[in-house]
Protein backbone atom coordinates (compact mmCIF):
# COMPACT_ATOMS: atom_id res chain seq x y z
CA UNK A 1 0.00 0.00 0.00
CA UNK A 2 1.16 3.14 -0.90
CA UNK A 3 2.03 5.71 1.91
CA UNK A 4 1.82 9.59 1.81
CA UNK A 5 3.10 12.28 4.05
CA UNK A 6 1.52 15.53 4.42
CA UNK A 7 1.89 17.93 6.99
CA UNK A 8 -0.54 19.51 9.13
CA UNK A 9 2.02 22.33 10.59
CA UNK A 10 -0.49 25.73 10.82
CA UNK A 11 1.78 26.72 7.56
CA UNK A 12 1.07 24.21 5.52
CA UNK A 13 -2.48 24.22 6.07
CA UNK A 14 -1.94 28.43 5.21
CA UNK A 15 -1.11 27.53 1.98
CA UNK A 16 -3.48 24.69 1.14
CA UNK A 17 -2.19 21.30 3.01
CA UNK A 18 -5.81 19.87 3.54
CA UNK A 19 -6.63 20.13 0.28
CA UNK A 20 -3.75 18.67 -1.16
CA UNK A 21 -4.96 15.62 1.26
CA UNK A 22 -8.41 15.67 0.53
CA UNK A 23 -8.09 15.64 -2.97
CA UNK A 24 -5.22 12.73 -2.36
CA UNK A 25 -7.83 10.76 -0.44
CA UNK A 26 -10.74 11.26 -3.34
CA UNK A 27 -8.21 10.39 -6.12
CA UNK A 28 -7.15 6.94 -5.06
CA UNK A 29 -10.64 5.95 -4.65
CA UNK A 30 -11.58 7.05 -8.25
CA UNK A 31 -8.73 5.13 -9.07
CA UNK A 32 -9.94 2.19 -6.58
CA UNK A 33 -6.50 2.23 -4.87
CA UNK A 34 -6.01 1.58 -0.83
CA UNK A 35 -3.57 4.31 0.11
CA UNK A 36 -2.70 4.99 3.74
CA UNK A 37 -2.33 9.16 4.73
CA UNK A 38 -0.11 10.08 7.30
CA UNK A 39 0.07 14.16 8.46
CA UNK A 40 2.92 14.90 10.18
CA UNK A 41 4.45 18.63 11.09
CA UNK A 42 6.51 20.31 8.98
CA UNK A 43 10.08 20.20 8.01
CA UNK A 44 10.52 23.62 7.98
CA UNK A 45 11.34 24.11 4.40
CA UNK A 46 7.93 26.62 3.86
CA UNK A 47 8.71 27.44 0.96
CA UNK A 48 8.20 24.27 -0.74
CA UNK A 49 4.81 23.51 1.28
CA UNK A 50 2.33 21.75 0.86
CA UNK A 51 4.79 19.48 0.42
CA UNK A 52 3.53 15.78 -0.34
CA UNK A 53 6.48 12.64 0.76
CA UNK A 54 6.30 9.27 -0.24
CA UNK A 55 8.28 6.52 0.84
CA UNK A 56 10.69 5.48 -2.08
CA UNK A 57 13.46 2.37 -2.18
CA UNK A 58 16.37 4.76 -0.85
CA UNK A 59 14.35 7.03 1.33
CA UNK A 60 11.19 9.57 1.44
CA UNK A 61 10.57 11.42 -2.37
CA UNK A 62 9.25 14.98 -2.19
CA UNK A 63 6.67 16.53 -4.21
CA UNK A 64 6.10 20.23 -3.55
CA UNK A 65 5.18 22.95 -3.41
CA UNK A 66 2.04 21.10 -4.82
CA UNK A 67 -1.99 21.72 -5.45
CA UNK A 68 -4.99 20.03 -5.42
CA UNK A 69 -4.72 20.19 -9.23
CA UNK A 70 -1.12 18.21 -8.66
CA UNK A 71 -1.89 15.01 -7.34
CA UNK A 72 -2.84 12.83 -9.80
CA UNK A 73 0.64 12.27 -11.09
CA UNK A 74 1.60 10.66 -8.40
CA UNK A 75 -0.41 7.58 -9.03
CA UNK A 76 1.07 7.42 -12.49
CA UNK A 77 4.83 6.28 -13.69
CA UNK A 78 7.12 8.79 -15.13
CA UNK A 79 8.60 12.01 -14.01
CA UNK A 80 6.14 14.29 -11.46
CA UNK A 81 6.59 18.13 -12.16
CA UNK A 82 6.76 18.93 -8.60
CA UNK A 83 9.19 16.12 -8.27
CA UNK A 84 12.14 17.07 -5.54
CA UNK A 85 13.88 13.70 -5.50
CA UNK A 86 15.32 12.32 -2.02
CA UNK A 87 14.08 15.00 0.48
CA UNK A 88 17.02 14.30 2.68
CA UNK A 89 19.50 15.19 -0.49
CA UNK A 90 17.78 18.73 -0.48
CA UNK A 91 20.82 20.93 0.45
CA UNK A 92 18.50 22.98 2.55
CA UNK A 93 18.11 19.74 4.63
CA UNK A 94 21.03 17.98 4.19
CA UNK A 95 23.53 20.53 5.43
CA UNK A 96 21.87 21.00 9.06
CA UNK A 97 22.67 19.51 11.92
CA UNK A 98 18.69 18.05 13.57
CA UNK A 99 19.14 17.00 17.13
CA UNK A 100 16.15 18.74 18.68
CA UNK A 101 13.98 18.62 15.22
CA UNK A 102 15.34 15.48 14.27
CA UNK A 103 11.44 13.96 13.98
CA UNK A 104 9.68 16.89 13.21
CA UNK A 105 8.09 16.93 9.12
CA UNK A 106 9.07 13.08 9.46
CA UNK A 107 6.25 11.04 11.99
CA UNK A 108 2.49 11.63 12.87
CA UNK A 109 3.17 14.18 15.74
CA UNK A 110 0.14 12.37 18.16
CA UNK A 111 1.54 9.17 17.92
CA UNK A 112 3.64 7.79 20.83
CA UNK A 113 4.42 4.72 18.93
CA UNK A 114 5.89 6.61 16.05
CA UNK A 115 7.97 8.50 19.00
CA UNK A 116 9.29 5.90 20.77
CA UNK A 117 10.80 3.95 17.34
CA UNK A 118 12.54 7.21 16.78
CA UNK A 119 14.54 7.41 19.95
CA UNK A 120 11.40 8.95 21.99
CA UNK A 121 11.71 8.38 25.66
CA UNK A 122 15.11 7.47 25.93
CA UNK A 123 15.87 10.68 28.07
CA UNK A 124 13.71 10.32 30.33
CA UNK A 125 14.43 6.64 30.92
CA UNK A 126 18.12 7.80 31.56
CA UNK A 127 17.33 10.53 33.60
CA UNK A 128 14.84 8.21 35.76
CA UNK A 129 18.43 5.86 36.14
CA UNK A 130 21.00 8.38 36.92
CA UNK A 131 18.65 10.09 38.95
CA UNK A 132 17.78 13.76 40.04
CA UNK A 133 20.93 15.16 41.16
CA UNK A 134 22.99 13.72 37.93
CA UNK A 135 20.59 14.98 35.66
CA UNK A 136 21.02 18.59 36.46
CA UNK A 137 24.54 17.65 36.24
CA UNK A 138 24.33 16.48 32.58
CA UNK A 139 22.50 19.32 31.64
CA UNK A 140 24.85 21.61 33.42
CA UNK A 141 27.44 20.07 31.44
CA UNK A 142 25.93 19.97 28.43
CA UNK A 143 26.32 23.73 28.24
CA UNK A 144 22.72 23.96 27.39
CA UNK A 145 21.48 27.86 27.40
CA UNK A 146 18.19 28.93 27.73
CA UNK A 147 16.63 29.23 23.68
CA UNK A 148 13.92 32.06 24.57
CA UNK A 149 16.17 35.24 24.51
CA UNK A 150 18.09 35.95 27.80
CA UNK A 151 20.97 32.89 26.98
CA UNK A 152 20.79 31.55 30.87
CA UNK A 153 22.60 28.34 31.64
CA UNK A 154 19.12 26.10 31.98
CA UNK A 155 20.97 23.71 33.75
CA UNK A 156 22.25 26.16 36.62
CA UNK A 157 18.34 27.49 37.05
CA UNK A 158 17.81 23.70 37.26
CA UNK A 159 20.11 23.63 39.97
CA UNK A 160 18.78 26.34 42.46
CA UNK A 161 14.87 25.22 42.11
CA UNK A 162 15.95 21.87 42.87
CA UNK A 163 17.95 23.09 45.97
CA UNK A 164 15.07 25.17 47.25
CA UNK A 165 12.89 23.57 50.06
CA UNK A 166 8.88 23.28 48.73
CA UNK A 167 6.04 21.15 49.32
CA UNK A 168 5.17 22.25 45.63
CA UNK A 169 7.38 23.24 42.61
CA UNK A 170 6.58 23.85 39.03
CA UNK A 171 7.71 23.36 35.81
CA UNK A 172 6.67 26.20 33.21
CA UNK A 173 7.02 26.06 29.54
CA UNK A 174 7.56 29.78 28.11
CA UNK A 175 5.60 28.97 24.65
CA UNK A 176 4.25 32.45 23.99
CA UNK A 177 6.76 32.93 20.78
CA UNK A 178 6.35 36.86 20.38
CA UNK A 179 9.26 37.12 18.37
CA UNK A 180 9.11 38.66 14.90
CA UNK A 181 10.24 36.32 12.40
CA UNK A 182 9.84 33.19 14.98
CA UNK A 183 7.86 29.58 14.41
CA UNK A 184 10.67 27.06 15.67
CA UNK A 185 8.34 26.84 19.35
CA UNK A 186 5.16 26.62 17.34
CA UNK A 187 6.75 24.15 14.55
CA UNK A 188 7.37 21.90 17.33
CA UNK A 189 4.19 21.86 19.00
CA UNK A 190 2.64 20.90 15.84
CA UNK A 191 5.29 18.34 14.83
CA UNK A 192 6.89 16.85 17.23
CA UNK A 193 4.72 17.48 20.77
CA UNK A 194 6.13 14.42 22.75
CA UNK A 195 9.98 16.20 22.92
CA UNK A 196 8.55 18.84 24.86
CA UNK A 197 6.66 16.65 27.26
CA UNK A 198 9.64 14.88 27.84
CA UNK A 199 11.71 17.62 28.67
CA UNK A 200 9.44 18.77 31.05
CA UNK A 201 9.21 15.29 32.30
CA UNK A 202 12.77 15.27 32.90
CA UNK A 203 12.76 18.67 34.47
CA UNK A 204 10.08 17.42 36.97
CA UNK A 205 12.31 14.36 37.63
CA UNK A 206 15.00 17.09 38.08
CA UNK A 207 14.06 19.20 40.28
CA UNK A 208 11.00 17.13 41.79
CA UNK A 209 8.07 19.08 40.71
CA UNK A 210 4.80 16.97 39.95
CA UNK A 211 2.78 20.06 37.83
CA UNK A 212 3.32 21.69 34.66
CA UNK A 213 2.18 23.78 32.99
CA UNK A 214 2.50 25.31 29.14
CA UNK A 215 1.63 29.27 28.33
CA UNK A 216 0.57 28.55 24.63
CA UNK A 217 0.32 32.11 22.72
CA UNK A 218 -3.31 32.67 21.75
CA UNK A 219 -2.40 33.19 18.03
CA UNK A 220 -1.25 29.40 18.00
CA UNK A 221 -4.95 27.71 17.81
CA UNK A 222 -3.67 25.18 15.93
CA UNK A 223 -0.69 24.51 17.98
CA UNK A 224 -2.76 24.58 21.15
CA UNK A 225 -5.26 21.63 19.67
CA UNK A 226 -2.14 19.09 19.11
CA UNK A 227 -0.10 20.03 22.34
CA UNK A 228 -3.36 19.31 24.26
CA UNK A 229 -4.16 16.10 21.94
CA UNK A 230 -0.84 14.82 23.00
CA UNK A 231 -0.80 15.33 26.45
CA UNK A 232 -4.45 13.24 26.63
CA UNK A 233 -2.14 10.56 25.14
CA UNK A 234 0.54 10.99 27.23
CA UNK A 235 -1.82 10.26 29.71
CA UNK A 236 -3.47 7.48 28.14
CA UNK A 237 0.23 5.48 28.29
CA UNK A 238 1.05 6.54 31.43
CA UNK A 239 4.16 8.79 30.45
CA UNK A 240 2.02 11.39 32.34
CA UNK A 241 -0.87 11.74 34.87
CA UNK A 242 1.31 9.82 37.77
CA UNK A 243 4.39 11.77 38.99
CA UNK A 244 4.02 14.57 37.00
CA UNK A 245 1.29 16.47 35.13
CA UNK A 246 1.05 18.94 32.34
CA UNK A 247 -1.66 21.84 31.41
CA UNK A 248 -2.10 23.47 28.63
CA UNK A 249 -2.88 26.91 28.45
CA UNK A 250 -3.56 29.68 26.27
CA UNK A 251 -1.49 33.29 26.47
CA UNK A 252 -3.46 36.39 27.09
CA UNK A 253 -2.29 38.30 23.46
CA UNK A 254 0.55 40.54 24.56
CA UNK A 255 4.23 40.67 24.17
CA UNK A 256 4.92 41.29 27.59
CA UNK A 257 3.52 37.78 28.34
CA UNK A 258 6.35 36.45 27.46
CA UNK A 259 8.53 37.65 29.61
CA UNK A 260 8.94 35.02 32.40
CA UNK A 261 7.57 37.04 35.34
CA UNK A 262 4.50 38.57 33.57
CA UNK A 263 3.88 34.83 32.17
CA UNK A 264 3.77 33.71 36.04
CA UNK A 265 1.32 36.47 36.41
CA UNK A 266 -0.83 35.75 33.82
CA UNK A 267 -0.83 31.85 34.48
CA UNK A 268 -1.74 33.15 38.17
CA UNK A 269 -5.22 34.90 36.21
CA UNK A 270 -4.05 38.46 36.88
CA UNK A 271 -2.88 41.14 34.05
CA UNK A 272 0.44 40.35 32.57
CA UNK A 273 2.89 43.15 34.39
CA UNK A 274 6.22 42.54 35.11
CA UNK A 275 7.42 41.23 38.79
CA UNK A 276 10.74 43.02 40.23
CA UNK A 277 13.57 40.75 40.46
CA UNK A 278 14.48 39.48 43.34
CA UNK A 279 12.83 37.35 44.05
CA UNK A 280 13.93 34.99 41.20
CA UNK A 281 11.00 32.60 39.72
CA UNK A 282 13.24 29.98 40.87
CA UNK A 283 13.03 30.65 44.12
CA UNK A 284 9.16 32.02 44.31
CA UNK A 285 7.67 31.71 40.92
CA UNK A 286 4.50 30.54 40.27
CA UNK A 287 1.98 30.82 43.19
CA UNK A 288 4.80 31.99 44.97
CA UNK A 289 6.58 28.40 44.80
CA UNK A 290 9.99 27.78 43.61
CA UNK A 291 9.44 26.71 39.43
CA UNK A 292 11.70 26.09 36.17
CA UNK A 293 10.73 28.42 33.73
CA UNK A 294 11.92 27.70 30.40
CA UNK A 295 11.35 27.87 26.29
CA UNK A 296 10.04 25.77 24.62
CA UNK A 297 13.27 24.62 22.73
CA UNK A 298 15.41 24.78 25.67
CA UNK A 299 13.39 21.90 27.34
CA UNK A 300 13.37 20.22 24.35
CA UNK A 301 16.80 19.71 24.25
CA UNK A 302 17.24 17.69 27.30
CA UNK A 303 16.04 14.31 25.86
CA UNK A 304 18.67 14.60 23.28
CA UNK A 305 21.07 15.46 26.07
CA UNK A 306 20.27 13.06 28.49
CA UNK A 307 19.55 10.12 25.50
CA UNK A 308 23.38 10.89 23.74
CA UNK A 309 24.86 12.74 26.62
CA UNK A 310 26.52 16.17 27.57
CA UNK A 311 29.43 15.66 25.70
CA UNK A 312 28.11 14.90 22.57
CA UNK A 313 25.61 17.72 22.64
CA UNK A 314 28.51 20.53 24.14
CA UNK A 315 30.75 19.15 20.83
CA UNK A 316 28.60 21.01 18.85
CA UNK A 317 28.50 24.57 18.74
CA UNK A 318 31.22 27.97 19.52
CA UNK A 319 32.71 29.67 22.25
CA UNK A 320 30.12 29.47 25.16
CA UNK A 321 27.13 28.73 23.04
CA UNK A 322 27.23 25.08 22.81
CA UNK A 323 24.73 22.53 21.08
CA UNK A 324 22.19 23.72 18.18
CA UNK A 325 19.88 26.82 17.62
CA UNK A 326 17.13 26.09 15.32
CA UNK A 327 17.78 29.56 13.51
CA UNK A 328 14.66 30.75 11.77
CA UNK A 329 14.22 32.56 8.32
CA UNK A 330 11.86 34.91 7.19
CA UNK A 331 11.00 37.89 5.98
CA UNK A 332 12.25 38.73 1.82
CA UNK A 333 13.64 35.43 1.93
CA UNK A 334 13.61 32.84 -1.43
CA UNK A 335 13.88 30.28 1.09
CA UNK A 336 12.30 30.64 4.39
CA UNK A 337 12.16 28.25 7.21
CA UNK A 338 13.57 26.55 9.94
CA UNK A 339 17.46 25.47 9.91
CA UNK A 340 18.80 24.23 13.03
CA UNK A 341 22.77 24.44 13.33
CA UNK A 342 25.61 24.22 15.51
CA UNK A 343 26.37 28.10 16.66
CA UNK A 344 28.79 29.29 14.86
CA UNK A 345 26.93 29.72 11.44
CA UNK A 346 27.31 33.20 10.16
CA UNK A 347 24.47 35.49 9.30
CA UNK A 348 25.16 35.51 6.00
CA UNK A 349 25.32 31.61 5.21
CA UNK A 350 22.39 31.33 6.77
CA UNK A 351 20.35 34.31 4.81
CA UNK A 352 22.58 33.56 1.11
CA UNK A 353 23.50 29.90 1.36
CA UNK A 354 20.42 28.69 3.08
CA UNK A 355 18.05 31.26 2.48
CA UNK A 356 18.88 31.73 -1.19
CA UNK A 357 19.19 35.67 -1.06
CA UNK A 358 16.10 37.82 -1.16
CA UNK A 359 12.48 36.25 -2.80
CA UNK A 360 12.09 39.79 -4.44
CA UNK A 361 15.73 39.87 -6.02
CA UNK A 362 16.60 43.03 -4.71
CA UNK A 363 20.16 43.27 -2.72
CA UNK A 364 19.78 42.25 1.06
CA UNK A 365 20.46 45.77 2.64
CA UNK A 366 19.70 44.89 6.57
CA UNK A 367 18.95 41.42 8.65
CA UNK A 368 17.29 41.96 11.63
CA UNK A 369 18.25 39.21 13.97
CA UNK A 370 16.76 38.46 17.41
CA UNK A 371 12.93 40.09 16.77
CA UNK A 372 11.41 43.07 17.87
CA UNK A 373 14.31 44.31 20.41
CA UNK A 374 17.19 42.74 18.03
CA UNK A 375 19.65 45.00 16.30
CA UNK A 376 19.42 45.39 12.44
CA UNK A 377 22.86 43.92 10.67
CA UNK A 378 24.36 46.04 7.55
CA UNK A 379 26.07 43.93 4.67
CA UNK A 380 29.25 44.78 6.23
CA UNK A 381 28.60 42.57 9.32
CA UNK A 382 26.99 39.56 7.71
CA UNK A 383 29.82 37.25 8.25
CA UNK A 384 29.05 37.72 12.15
CA UNK A 385 28.76 33.96 13.44
CA UNK A 386 25.80 33.34 15.37
CA UNK A 387 26.79 32.74 18.79
CA UNK A 388 25.33 34.72 21.98
CA UNK A 389 28.72 36.02 22.63
CA UNK A 390 30.17 37.66 19.30
CA UNK A 391 26.73 39.04 18.69
CA UNK A 392 26.92 40.84 21.33
CA UNK A 393 30.51 41.97 20.51
CA UNK A 394 28.69 43.77 17.55
CA UNK A 395 26.23 45.64 19.34
CA UNK A 396 23.19 42.75 18.58
CA UNK A 397 21.92 39.64 20.34
CA UNK A 398 20.84 36.60 19.38
CA UNK A 399 17.73 36.01 21.19
CA UNK A 400 15.06 33.14 19.86
CA UNK A 401 17.25 32.45 16.59
CA UNK A 402 15.11 34.47 14.23
CA UNK A 403 16.27 35.90 11.26
CA UNK A 404 14.41 38.96 9.06
CA UNK A 405 15.99 39.68 5.38
CA UNK A 406 14.99 43.43 4.40
CA UNK A 407 15.76 44.53 0.99
CA UNK A 408 17.08 47.63 -0.03
CA UNK A 409 13.89 49.65 -0.23
CA UNK A 410 13.40 49.55 4.09
CA UNK A 411 13.65 52.76 5.51
CA UNK A 412 15.78 52.51 8.91
CA UNK A 413 15.00 55.43 10.28
CA UNK A 414 10.67 53.68 9.69
CA UNK A 415 12.11 50.79 11.34
CA UNK A 416 13.50 52.84 14.32
CA UNK A 417 10.07 54.70 14.90
CA UNK A 418 8.48 50.89 14.34
CA UNK A 419 10.66 49.94 17.37
CA UNK A 420 9.32 52.89 19.70
CA UNK A 421 5.91 52.19 18.89
CA UNK A 422 6.22 47.81 19.29
CA UNK A 423 7.42 49.11 22.79
CA UNK A 424 4.83 51.91 23.31
CA UNK A 425 2.51 49.10 23.07
CA UNK A 426 3.53 46.40 23.76
CA UNK A 427 5.02 47.94 27.37
CA UNK A 428 2.96 46.93 30.64
CA UNK A 429 2.81 50.22 31.66
CA UNK A 430 4.92 49.37 35.31
CA UNK A 431 7.98 51.92 34.65
CA UNK A 432 8.46 55.31 33.78
CA UNK A 433 11.64 54.83 31.19
CA UNK A 434 9.54 52.43 28.68
CA UNK A 435 6.22 53.68 29.52
CA UNK A 436 6.63 57.08 28.44
CA UNK A 437 10.40 56.91 26.88
CA UNK A 438 8.99 54.67 24.21
CA UNK A 439 5.96 57.60 22.78
CA UNK A 440 8.75 60.46 23.25
CA UNK A 441 11.09 58.18 21.08
CA UNK A 442 8.14 57.59 18.31
CA UNK A 443 8.11 62.09 18.70
CA UNK A 444 11.83 62.27 18.17
CA UNK A 445 11.85 59.93 15.26
CA UNK A 446 8.65 61.75 13.55
CA UNK A 447 10.66 64.81 14.38
CA UNK A 448 13.53 63.14 12.85
CA UNK A 449 11.78 61.93 9.68
CA UNK A 450 10.42 65.48 9.09
CA UNK A 451 13.95 66.82 9.02
CA UNK A 452 13.26 68.34 11.99
CA UNK A 453 16.51 69.84 14.35
CA UNK A 454 18.15 66.62 12.97
CA UNK A 455 21.03 67.03 15.03
CA UNK A 456 19.84 68.31 17.99
CA UNK A 457 17.31 65.18 17.81
CA UNK A 458 19.11 62.66 17.07
CA UNK A 459 21.46 63.93 20.14
CA UNK A 460 17.96 63.58 22.61
CA UNK A 461 17.33 60.12 20.84
CA UNK A 462 20.96 58.90 22.32
CA UNK A 463 19.80 60.14 25.49
CA UNK A 464 16.83 58.75 25.69
CA UNK A 465 18.30 55.49 24.48
CA UNK A 466 20.50 55.66 27.56
CA UNK A 467 17.98 56.31 29.71
CA UNK A 468 15.77 53.38 28.68
CA UNK A 469 18.68 50.91 28.83
CA UNK A 470 19.76 52.14 32.35
CA UNK A 471 16.32 52.34 33.56
CA UNK A 472 13.98 50.32 32.43
CA UNK A 473 12.67 47.50 34.90
CA UNK A 474 12.67 44.52 32.01
CA UNK A 475 14.12 44.19 28.47
CA UNK A 476 11.00 45.29 26.68
CA UNK A 477 12.09 48.82 27.93
CA UNK A 478 16.21 47.81 28.39
CA UNK A 479 16.42 46.25 24.83
CA UNK A 480 14.37 49.11 22.54
CA UNK A 481 17.24 50.60 22.15
CA UNK A 482 19.06 47.74 20.06
CA UNK A 483 16.96 48.37 17.26
CA UNK A 484 17.17 51.97 17.59
CA UNK A 485 20.85 52.59 17.95
CA UNK A 486 21.86 49.72 15.26
CA UNK A 487 19.60 51.42 12.51
CA UNK A 488 21.49 54.96 13.46
CA UNK A 489 24.85 53.47 13.64
CA UNK A 490 24.94 51.24 10.44
CA UNK A 491 22.20 53.26 8.24
CA UNK A 492 23.11 57.11 9.26
CA UNK A 493 22.05 57.82 5.68
CA UNK A 494 18.47 57.10 6.41
CA UNK A 495 18.45 59.92 9.42
CA UNK A 496 20.13 62.05 7.65
CA UNK A 497 17.59 65.70 6.38
CA UNK A 498 16.08 64.80 3.20
CA UNK A 499 12.88 66.86 3.28
CA UNK A 500 12.29 66.89 -0.45
CA UNK A 501 12.22 62.80 -0.69
CA UNK A 502 9.98 62.54 2.43
CA UNK A 503 7.59 65.23 1.16
CA UNK A 504 6.53 62.70 -1.94
CA UNK A 505 6.69 59.41 0.05
C1 LIG B 1 9.60 41.47 26.55
C2 LIG B 1 10.06 40.06 26.63
C3 LIG B 1 9.42 39.07 25.89
C4 LIG B 1 9.84 37.75 25.99
N1 LIG B 1 9.19 36.81 25.24
C5 LIG B 1 9.57 35.51 25.33
C6 LIG B 1 8.89 34.51 24.58
O1 LIG B 1 7.96 34.79 23.82
N2 LIG B 1 9.31 33.23 24.72
C7 LIG B 1 10.35 32.88 25.55
O2 LIG B 1 10.68 31.72 25.65
N3 LIG B 1 11.01 33.81 26.26
C8 LIG B 1 10.64 35.11 26.18
N4 LIG B 1 11.30 36.05 26.92
C9 LIG B 1 12.38 35.60 27.84
C10 LIG B 1 11.81 35.15 29.18
O3 LIG B 1 11.67 36.29 30.04
C11 LIG B 1 12.71 34.15 29.89
O4 LIG B 1 14.02 34.59 29.82
C12 LIG B 1 12.61 32.75 29.32
O5 LIG B 1 11.30 32.29 29.38
C13 LIG B 1 13.50 31.81 30.12
O6 LIG B 1 13.58 30.57 29.48
P1 LIG B 1 14.95 30.08 28.82
O7 LIG B 1 16.01 30.26 29.85
O8 LIG B 1 14.71 28.66 28.47
O9 LIG B 1 15.17 30.93 27.63
C14 LIG B 1 10.91 37.40 26.84
C15 LIG B 1 11.56 38.40 27.57
C16 LIG B 1 11.15 39.71 27.46
C17 LIG B 1 11.86 40.75 28.25
S1 LIG C 1 10.40 47.99 30.79
FE1 LIG C 1 8.30 48.29 29.98
S2 LIG C 1 7.44 46.25 29.91
FE2 LIG C 1 9.26 46.16 31.25
S3 LIG C 1 8.52 46.55 33.32
FE3 LIG C 1 9.04 48.54 32.49
S4 LIG C 1 7.09 49.28 31.61
FE4 LIG C 1 6.87 47.09 31.89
Amino acid sequence: MKRFYIPSDSTALAVGADAVAQALASEAQTRGETIEIVRTGSRGLYWLEPLVEIDGPEGRLGFGPMTAADVGGLFEAGAHPRALGLIEEIPFLKRQQRLVFARCGRIDPLSLTAYRAEGGLAGLERAREIGPAATVEEVIASGLRGRGGAGFPTGIKWRTVAGAKAEQKYIVCNADEGDSGTFADRMLLEGDPFVLIEGMAIAALAVGASKGYVYIRSEYPHAYRTFSAALTAARAAGVLGREFDIEARLGAGAYICGEETSLLESLEGKRGQVRPKPPLPALEGLFGKPTVINNVLSFASTPWILSYGAKAYADYGMGRSRGTQPFQLAGDIARGGLVELAFGVTIRQLVEDFGGGTRSGRPIRAVQVGGPLGAYFPQALLDTPLDYEAMLAKKGMLGHGGLVVFNDRVDLAAQARFAFHFCAKESCGKCTPCRIGSTRGVETMDKIRASRDVESNIALLRDLCETMTDGSLCALGGLTPLPVLSALENFPDDFAPRAAARATE
